[in-house]
């Protein structure tokens, strides 16, 4: 069986990126040359994903538009001499799928999740996080490792984890883990905790933005209480999941595959900074600039 539909949730309201999100998506802002949400887009097709659901709301027209065929733009920029460009346009011609759904109020992600229900039937999907870019410049192969943990554990929810700084476990759902991994880089979820403090928390192994479902996660979501801000939290979904004795597995991430969470504004500022400096045309000038501005800093005390 091969999992090729893919859910991308995009209704969030992005309030913490406030005010560049008032009236443009926080998936639409730029991580050096593009837009958030079309690293996720090139690596659920890098990861062999064919049909893909977003889950929008309100203000987020511009990420259809982002992913049309722009005929007017490529007759226009054919016709004045500028071909060079229509590389930058090569994304739209992807072998894929777009379906759109609306989330009429933002209730959270496990809900925004539950707007796939028909769209998944009885297959297995993937759920990829719209402002969350996985490795740097999105060719992360992770998804294709959980497609196969996935088959090969026969779990309910495959996950993936990041190893995060003690400091930062406050932020995230948290894993606690089996003690007997199942190998180097897989392990039995036993439980999910919602933002412990450092102290409180079972590993720092924090949810990164990735995930396999089976059908059953849509009834775990069903029963799912709303929780803080009258929102249905899809970490309380795969709670629900465990508790029902379901095989939750989860996967972390390698070394070189950070996640980027493009939620707030440091970690979106960093995520700029980092595209930026290695792009393979402005990195090496840009990473000259900065060290000039760094060293002028540091003499002006
Ligand atoms: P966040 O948890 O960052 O929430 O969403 P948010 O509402 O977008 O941002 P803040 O907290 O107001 O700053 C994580 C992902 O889930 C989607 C978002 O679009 C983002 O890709 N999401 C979140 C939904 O699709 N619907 C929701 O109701 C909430």
């Amino acid at each position: 069986m091969s999992i090729t539909n893919a859910v991308v949730p995009v209704a969030g309201l992005g309030t913490r990126l406030l005010p560049a999100t008032k009236s443009q998506p926080k998936e639409m802002l730029p991580v050096g040359k593009r837009p958030v949400v079309q690293y996720v887009v090139e690596e659920l097709e890098r990861n062999g994903f064919k049909r893909l659901l977003f889950i929008t709301g309100t203000n987020k027209d511009s990420i259809e538009n982002h992913f049309d065929p722009s005929h007017d733009l490529i007759r226009y920029l054919r016709e004045t001499g500028k071909e060079d460009l229509l590389a930058e346009l090569e994304f739209e011609r992807a072998d894929l799928h777009f379906f759109y759904t609306r989330q009429k109020m933002q209730r959270g992600l496990g809900d925004a999740v539950l707007h796939a229900e028909e769209f998944a039937g009885h297959q297995p999907f993937a759920v990829a996080l719209g402002d969350s870019i996985l490795g740097r410049h999105a060719n992360s192969k992770t998804l294709s490792r959980m497609k196969e943990a996935f088959l090969d554990n026969n779990c309910a929810a495959l996950v993936a984890f990041e190893e995060v700084p003690a400091a930062e476990v406050k932020n995230y759902g948290i894993a606690a883990p089996e003690k007997e991994p199942l190998d180097g880089q897989s392990f039995v979820v036993r439980d999910l905790i919602e933002k412990p403090a450092p102290d409180e928390a079972p590993s720092r192994l924090a949810v990164a933005a990735r995930y396999i479902f089976s059908e059953r996660i849509f009834p775990a979501l069903h029963e799912t209480k709303p929780g803080k801000g009258g929102e249905i939290q899809l970490t309380d979904a795969i709670r629900l999941l465990i508790r029902g004795g379901e095989k939750v597995v989860g996967i972390k991430l390698p070394d070189a595959e950070q996640r980027y969470d493009i939620g707030n504004f440091e970690s979106y500022f960093q995520a700029f900074i980092d595209f930026a400096l290695f792009d393979p045309v402005y990195g090496e000038k840009l990473r000259q600039y900065t060290q000039e501005l760094l060293q002028a800093h540091k003499q002006q005390g």
